[in-house]
């Protein structure tokens, strides 16, 4: 499974780098607000930034809702450097840009899933990547992670190559889940990796060495 970290924070992203497990990056424009990029100019500057931090896709969203605005957005993102990912909403227009974007070579990356239907039409219209909101489902006490196994059954039924990227990963387990099931993908923020490493046993083991370690020096 890739591992993408979910955030415009470049502190986080070369934290994340350097543990060298880093696949990719993706950001939204709630994401780039958090950390103060605000206007067009920023936004495109850090973007490029975050690329010159990781070796991976970093998906770039458009904020174009209309064919015709997305497609202009998305060959300006795309022709910002070789690792941008076009973002592109789950809406008409957007499925209409991702086959336009699909069959020009451009990669793409359809944002706020929350149904198979959806994921069906993602893959249909040839996007490189599509991203199931795991996190949101659960915020409304549907079942995020069963959206994921539906989506990879159907998925495999059909050999579509469109890749599974579970998004609004909140937790560790959110992330051992997804591999479990088969996503192709997770983002999630850097404490959820992190939480990977952690273990009581762990802890304790290496105390214990280092303790024996010292008796006998
Ligand atoms: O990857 C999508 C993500 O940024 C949304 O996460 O936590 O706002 O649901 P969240």
């Amino acid at each position: 499974m890739k591992f993408f970290i979910d955030t415009a924070n470049l502190d986080q992203i070369r934290e994340a780098q350097a543990l060298g497990i880093l696949d990719g990056v993706t950001t939204n424009p709630s994401l780039m607000a958090k950390e103060g990029i605000t206007g067009e100019a920023n936004i495109l500057k850090h973007y490029v930034d975050i690329c010159n931090i990781v070796e991976g896709d970093v998906s770039a969203e458009v904020i174009a809702t209309d064919f015709d605005g997305m497609v202009k957005e998305g060959e300006a993102l795309a022709m910002l450097h070789e690792q941008i990912v076009v973002k592109i909403p789950m809406i008409k227009d957007g499925i209409k840009a991702c086959k336009y974007f699909s069959e020009k070579g451009i990669r793409t990356n359809v944002t706020l899933i929350f149904s198979v239907g959806q994921a069906l039409l993602a893959a249909k219209a040839g996007a490189t990547y599509m991203s199931p909101f795991i996190g949101r489902l659960d915020d409304i006490s549907t079942d995020g992670l069963g959206l994921i196994a539906d989506i990879r059954l159907i998925y495999d039924n059909y050999g579509y190559e469109t890749q599974i990227l579970a998004a609004s990963v909140r937790h560790t387990m959110h992330i051992i889940d997804c591999a479990k099931i088969g996503a192709d993908v997770m983002t999630g923020p850097l404490s959820a990796i992190e939480g990977l490493m952690k273990h009581p046993l762990t802890d304790s083991g290496l105390a214990k060495f280092l303790a024996d370690y010292q008796k006998g020096n």
